[in-house]
């Protein structure tokens, strides 16, 4: 009897810590994913609901402090619907698509707007900023190429329009960007799906820089560089978190202390390095 008790608490407590009540209906967002069948078409990749758990500030039912979300790419509407069922009445859902169709999924009384036009239209987007925004998530899961996730980026990430200061920004399927060669190509170039996180990386070190080689002008630091707090990568998914960085102070403690051998170890290192990579030919000419 106590082993059938013992066993029973084991499984019980597996299966509630093995699913989370992110969504307002108590459900973990994977769920009310899995759960769906409604009539508009949901077509998604399961794993994005933990990440998106682990990034997306939590649904509450308090209906006087709205989420605002921006999803550009709205297609037959399944993704509306299902915000809405984890978000509730909390949530105020822009949608974005060229797709005129997409008008279908309008609904006031739930705070559901659709708009029409391209996410590369700076202009039109800074009209969708001033009238439902700022945003508290932006979601690009629109045409996927390189060229409109960088367009979109550069004009939102920087508006205090678009984006709450405290805010999240995600890119969904960046696995599109291998898609590089063929006649619908979704890249500029092979390393796009790289480098556009590492941009935000390299921007996170432009003080650095500044400090320590004013002369490059590698980085050069944009109008977002300075909101994003931190960038996570998964497969096929960015996050960018945006907030107020805090200053980062260097700290010495204790009194045991090595003299610094940094410098001799870095030398040494380098000069090996340029011995190795040198072409024979050119060796005489570099280490001189
Ligand atoms: C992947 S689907 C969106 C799926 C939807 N979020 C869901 O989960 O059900 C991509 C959508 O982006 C739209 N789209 C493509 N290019 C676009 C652009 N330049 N601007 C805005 N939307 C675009 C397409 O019309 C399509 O409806």
């Amino acid at each position: 009897m106590l082993q059938f008790f013992v066993l029973t608490c084991f499984v019980v407590t597996q299966v509630t810590f093995a699913s989370s009540n992110f969504c307002i209906n108590g459900e973990s967002l994977e769920h009310t994913w899995l759960n769906y069948n409604e009539q508009y078409l949901f077509d998604h990749w399961l794993g994005y609901a933990d990440h998106y758990e682990a990034h997306l500030p939590r649904p509450t039912s308090k209906k006087k402090q709205p989420i605002r979300m921006l999803e550009i790419g709205v297609q037959s509407g399944g993704s509306v619907r299902l915000w809405k069922k984890c978000y509730g009445e909390q949530l105020h859902f822009t949608g974005l698509d060229i797709d005129n169709r997409c008008k279908r999924m309008k609904n006031k009384k739930e705070n559901i707007h659709i708009v029409i036009g391209s996410q590369t239209n700076t202009s039109f987007l800074s009209q969708v900023c001033e009238k439902y925004g700022p945003f508290d998530i932006v979601i690009d899961d629109g045409g996927h190429t390189a060229h409109m996730i960088r367009t979109t980026m550069a004009a939102m990430l920087p508006s205090e329009a678009c984006m709450r200061e405290k805010s999240v920004y995600v890119v969904e399927d960046t696995h599109t960007m291998s898609k590089c060669n063929d006649e619908k190509s979704y890249c500029g170039d092979p390393t796009d799906i790289s480098s556009i996180p590492c941009d935000a990386f390299l921007q996170q070190h432009s003080q650095w820089f500044s400090i320590s080689n004013p002369a490059l002008h590698l980085v050069k630091e944009t109008a977002w560089a300075a909101r994003v707090v931190s960038v996570h990568l998964y497969d096929s998914m960015i996050f960018y978190e945006l907030g107020t960085k805090s200053e980062n102070k260097r700290i010495t403690k204790g009194w045991d202390s090595f003299s610094n051998i940094e410098e001799k170890v870095q030398q040494s290192e380098y000069t090996m390095q340029r011995k190795v990579h040198a072409h024979p030919k050119e060796t005489s000419k570099l280490l001189v």
